[in-house]
């Protein structure tokens, strides 16, 4: 099919996908077999080899997977790709594809919880070393290199600070150092900013999140270079098995449909919030790169489609006023994950980053009274609505112990 010109949205509707040649069905059909039958051994050997295309075996791909892994490569831009059970095997690959024994990673300071824990906890009991590093300051980078050092690791924007990363800049310095930079674009998705047209060697993403978007998929995707996706497919997942089955693979595909359409409406809503929260008294600080006083808001835009859905924030009170506005919201829900069509609110410190010890947690600058909304699709305005009652219960409180309203 002739697409050279097809827009975005136009991909993530129809690239790679035709109606099934027997049924004439428009939506991708769901097949489920381990198994797949040849018509000789010859033809069995080749595409076990990968000189012929097909499936063999359900732990090392399957023909529905295989419509997402395509189109999501077309999407992002990469030779290949490759689903997996989670974002965090498709992170924890990626990473395995790069270090072995005696290696040592770089890894930006500000990532996911579980990124943490991989890289922190588990790399290191298979003689895997690390170094978090500020990945704003190129030189720190530049200097946390050793000898050993096999692989640069960053997200951006980051969770849950929202720290942009000059994605350019960090693939040139990788490089110069013959390292391959990986990038978690969770946040992002391939709508709103394209990793490896910066200069990355593998883009990694929690299908979980938007991609899928409906909070019904736990699924992860790594994107880059055949070589690499394939040296992924045989040898790391092949063997440890986080293979992306059939049936996930299909309400991925159905979520991606929609999914222009949806990430720009969690940034519309996102963008009212942060302006909203910013401007409220209660509220201490906010961090959205989509706001004019984000340290990062020029390369932002230079960089990025759109700013995301995800805006954090801490109130005025710390902690003890953290808990009761999220105790008091209406609409939104206390929930972990991101990315749904629900307006979701978390308390990183006692949630999603509660493994890093606080002393890491503080230096990263995740604050015990910092809170992470996931902007839902909801109409902003009841959004919004919601928080300006619940930020009122701080008000409230604030009265009555000093007897002033604060400003
Ligand atoms: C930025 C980022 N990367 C990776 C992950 C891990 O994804 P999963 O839960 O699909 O393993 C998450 C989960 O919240 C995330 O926020």
């Amino acid at each position: 099919m002739a697409h050279a010109n097809w827009s975005f949205d136009t991909l993530a509707v129809h690239g790679c996908h035709q109606p099934d040649e027997r049924t004439r069905a428009v939506s991708q059909p769901i097949i489920p077999a381990v198994a797949y039958a040849f018509p000789d051994t010859d033809t069995a050997a080749e595409v076990v080899a990968g000189q012929r295309e097909g499936a063999y075996y359900g732990r090392y791909g399957n023909p529905t997977t295989q419509t997402l892994e395509r189109k999501i490569a077309e999407l992002e831009g990469g030779e290949e790709c490759i689903g997996l059970s989670s974002g965090m095997a498709a992170i924890s690959a990626a990473l395995l594809a790069y270090l072995q024994a005696g290696d040592h990673v770089l890894v930006t300071r500000d990532v996911y919880g579980g990124t943490y824990n991989f890289v922190a906890l588990t790399a290191p009991r298979f003689g895997i070393t690390h170094s978090f590093v500020d990945c704003t300051n190129l030189e720190a980078v530049a200097a946390a290199v050793q000898p050993n050092t096999k692989a640069l690791f960053v997200e951006t924007p980051s969770n849950p600070l929202l720290t942009v990363l000059d994605l350019r800049a960090l693939a040139g310095l990788a490089h110069s150092r013959g390292l391959p930079l990986i990038v978690d674009s969770t946040f992002m998705t391939p709508c709103l900013q394209k990793p490896l047209e910066l200069g990355a060697d593998l883009v990694v993403h929690s299908a979980t999140k938007y991609i899928n978007g409906h909070g019904d998929v736990v699924a992860g995707l790594v994107v880059g270079c055949k070589r690499i996706i394939d040296f992924i497919r045989k040898r790391i997942t092949g063997d440890l098995g986080q293979n992306l089955n059939a049936w996930e693979a299909f309400l991925i595909l159905r979520g991606l449909k929609t999914m222009g359409l949806r990430v720009r409406t969690h940034c519309g809503n996102a963008q009212r919030i942060a302006e909203y929260l910013q401007n409220h008294p209660s509220v201490s600080k906010v961090h959205y790169p989509g706001l004019a006083g984000h340290p990062q808001h020029h390369l932002a835009k230079a960089q990025m489609k759109g700013m995301g859905g995800i805006v954090s924030f801490e109130v005025e009170g710390g902690l003890a006023a953290g808990k009761k506005f999220m105790d008091s919201l209406k609409l939104a829900m206390i929930s972990f994950s991101l990315g749904d069509p629900e307006t979701l609110v978390q308390h990183p410190a006692t949630m999603t980053h509660y493994s890093i010890p606080a002393a890491d947690r503080l230096k990263f600058g995740i604050t015990d009274g910092l809170i992470r909304m996931s902007v839902g699709l909801e109409d902003a305005g009841d959004i919004i609505a919601d928080l300006e009652q619940a930020l009122g219960q701080l008000q409230h409180k604030e009265e009555h112990a000093h007897g002033s309203k604060t400003g």
